[in-house]
């Protein structure tokens, strides 16, 4: 008998299959987030769960599921949306996705400093109005990127790629990172303190995880230790930033513009931010290439079915339950 799970929405096809041939596979086939009495009712009696991160994963969800549950696979390198305590208190294996999609991400959040220090999507915005337009010597002029320097907040992995290309732009870089880490000079990136990052970068990129120290880590303080010329890039998790408080440092003229992929309250969009033209708005698509969603896929399935054939998985998050 194969083993029952629940994916909470359709993955791309070689990891649909992989799954198929492997579980017994309930797929909530819509369009939409699960809903939570749909989760709920959904997780019942599964040994596997594969959530992505608009599901939370808490003690509610593990209950509802049973005592059979043995793993959590989510689709995602974040894992913020699961209570990983509560999992690990059950005995239940939680992964994630790290690895497949760092570059993927690292291009978008490069996508969001080119785009809003050159300011990209004003430019589209502006032409597709119909205004006229032609080229003169101060018309719509940006930030230079070139030669500048880079504040990489989070040194990660993602933190690390974006880091990396770096250097392709001549640019210095710097991070901020709780500890120094010894493989930053191979990336010509030197260690700051927090508010050090802040007053030197041109440009400031968040790539820390979302934990409740981290939550509004990026307040009006912050906007205003930063240059008046900084563009302010966040692909990490919306909570860490402070929207209001980013609004009115952009309408202000505190920070020069900003790049954003993730929303405090996702996917609601703070009205101010909309509201301004100095902020490039993207929908959440930091790992979302054809590539790499189904490298997600592959790696979710593969963490998950290894945990119910008795085998180690490829990329636990609480390790700690395997060495039991
Ligand atoms: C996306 O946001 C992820 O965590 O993979
Ligand atoms: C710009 O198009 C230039 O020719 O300088």
């Amino acid at each position: 008998m194969t083993a029952p799970i629940l994916v909470t929405r359709r993955l791309p096809a070689e990891a649909m299959a992989f799954l198929e041939a492997r579980c017994d596979v309930t797929l909530f086939d819509e369009d939409r987030p699960i809903p939570r009495d749909r989760l709920l009712s959904e997780a019942k009696g599964k040994r596997g769960l594969l959530p992505l991160l608009t599901d939370r994963i808490d003690d509610e969800v593990l209950s509802a599921a049973g005592p059979d549950l043995a793993v959590v696979a989510n689709y995602a390198v974040g894992y913020d949306n699961i209570d990983v305590a509560a999992c690990t208190r059950r005995g239940i294996i939680v992964t994630n996705t790290p690895d497949v999609l760092t570059d993927t991400t690292a291009d978008l959040t490069w996508s969001l400093i080119l785009a809003a220090s050159r300011r990209i999507v004003e430019g589209d915005r502006l032409v597709r109005a119909t205004r006229p337009w032609a080229w003169a010597p101060e018309f719509l002029l940006g930030r230079e990127v070139t030669g500048k320097t880079l504040g990489v907040v989070g040194f990660g992995r993602i933190g690390r790629a974006v880091a990396a290309r770096a250097r392709g732009f001549e640019m210095r870089a710097l991070y901020h990172a709780r500890r120094e880490h010894p493989e930053a000079a191979a990336l010509g990136a030197e260690h700051r303190a927090f508010e050090a990052l802040l007053a030197e970068a041109d440009v400031v990129s968040v790539h820390i995880p979302l934990t409740e120290d981290t939550r509004h880590r990026f307040g009006e303080a912050e906007f205003r230790a930063m240059k008046t010329t900084a563009v302010f890039v966040n692909t990490a998790r919306g909570p860490i930033v402070d929207e209001a408080a980013l609004a009115r440092a952009l309408r202000d003229g505190e920070i020069f513009a900003a790049g954003l992929d993730v929303y405090e309250s996702e996917p609601e969009i703070h009205p101010d931010l909309l509201a301004l033209d100095n902020v490039v708005l993207a929908p959440h698509l930091g790992s979302a290439t054809v590539e790499t969603r189904t490298a997600m896929g592959m790696l979710a399935a593969e963490n998950l079915v290894a945990v119910l054939d008795g085998r180690r998985p490829p990329t636990p998050v609480n390790a700690e339950v395997l060495d039991r």
